[in-house]
């Protein structure tokens, strides 16, 4: 039997990561959206390519969750995009429920299912999805290492005129401007970054990476990337249903790892089939170590303004 992939929201991301795991014929898809006919009309489009391309998956729209049942996974990409001047944390308390509706009925029609978060501000977001599920840790994972590392891997490929598949990178912290990309643990078919450039390339590098989400808000002024988060949620995705244990950059509940605990952030993780199988614990430098703190404590702030929202 098929598997299958339930996309809660419906607009740049959702229906990119919809398309994406048509074309890799990873599943059946789902997508659920509140505007009424989108979900439907996008749905039977990309079901439509599938003779031209030769997939052979069963995609459909819905505005309730009825059709949802079972999914192996859940991917919640609904929520307010970032606009032109905005910050993620000035989404917070819109996503915020948003999120809390739609893990609400994906525990309901999918018990079983492994969530993963794309809506932000992302580690917030998951912290919402987490309380509000009651999954366990594994089984709760969010969506920005990757597409962080991937736009510091165009760049630096890009730079040295090489193949982006020969760039693999590292970075830490949460999904925001407080990212800890890890320049040391980046390298070029194993040659170390600090072999193949000086360090105020490196920097520039970084910060390019590090602000890779706003330089696209500034461009498309009504709204926020989509083609690379979508490749990377579902890089994801494939990762935990061919159960392959990728290592990934993913945001996870830590609960006492880099001497963080109850919070979100970004750290290195094996994804398969159980979801999150493994935490990999770095040892960091104390400019390293002090910058995750620093990243931390800015999730802790928007994990706060959700509490005193809670009550
Ligand atoms: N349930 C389902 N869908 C919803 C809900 C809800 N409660 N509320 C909003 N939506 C839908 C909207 O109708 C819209 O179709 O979520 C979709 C969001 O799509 P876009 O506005 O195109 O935003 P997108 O670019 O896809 O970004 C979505 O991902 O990368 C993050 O920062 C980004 O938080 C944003 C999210």
């Amino acid at each position: 039997m098929r598997k299958k992939v339930t996309v809660v929201g419906a607009g740049n991301v959702g229906a990119n990561c919809a398309l994406r795991i048509a074309g890799k014929e990873l599943a059946d898809v789902v997508l659920v959206d509140i505007v009424e006919g989108v979900p439907q009309g996008k749905g039977l489009d990309i079901l439509q390519s599938g003779p031209v391309e030769g997939y052979d998956v069963n995609i459909v729209g819905s505005n309730d969750y009825g059709p949802t049942a079972n999914s192996d996974i859940v991917v919640i990409t609904a929520g307010f995009p970032r606009k032109p001047g905005m910050s993620r944390d000035d989404l917070l308390l819109a996503n915020y429920e948003i999120v809390k509706a739609a893990t609400e009925q994906a525990v309901k029609h999918s018990p079983n299912s492994i969530l993963i978060l794309v809506t932000n501000p992302l580690d917030a977001m998951c912290w919402t999805a987490f309380q509000v599920s009651k999954f366990s840790k594994n089984r709760v994972i969010g969506m920005a290492g990757v597409l962080d590392t991937a736009r510091f891997r165009t760049f630096i490929a890009q730079e040295l005129e090489v193949s982006v598949e020969n760039v693999t990178a590292m970075v830490l912290g949460g999904h925001g401007d407080t990212m800890v990309p890890l320049a040391r643990l980046t390298s070029v078919s194993g040659i170390p970054l600090s072999e193949l450039m000086d360090q105020a390339t490196i920097d520039r590098l970084v910060d390019r990476a590090r602000n890779g989400g706003a330089e696209i808000v500034k461009y498309l002024k009504t709204g926020s990337a989509y083609y690379a988060p979508s490749s990377a949620a579902v890089e994801m995705v494939e990762s935990i249903l061919k159960d392959k244990k990728k290592v990934l950059p993913c945001a996870a509940y830590l609960e006492g790892e880099y001497g963080i605990k109850g919070l979100f952030v970004g750290v290195p993780v094996k994804l398969g089939a159980r979801g999150i199988e493994k935490i990999f614990q770095l040892r960091l430098s104390a400019d390293e170590q002090a910058a995750l703190q620093k990243s931390a404590a800015a999730v802790q702030e928007l994990v706060d303004v959700m509490k005193a929202k809670m009550g």
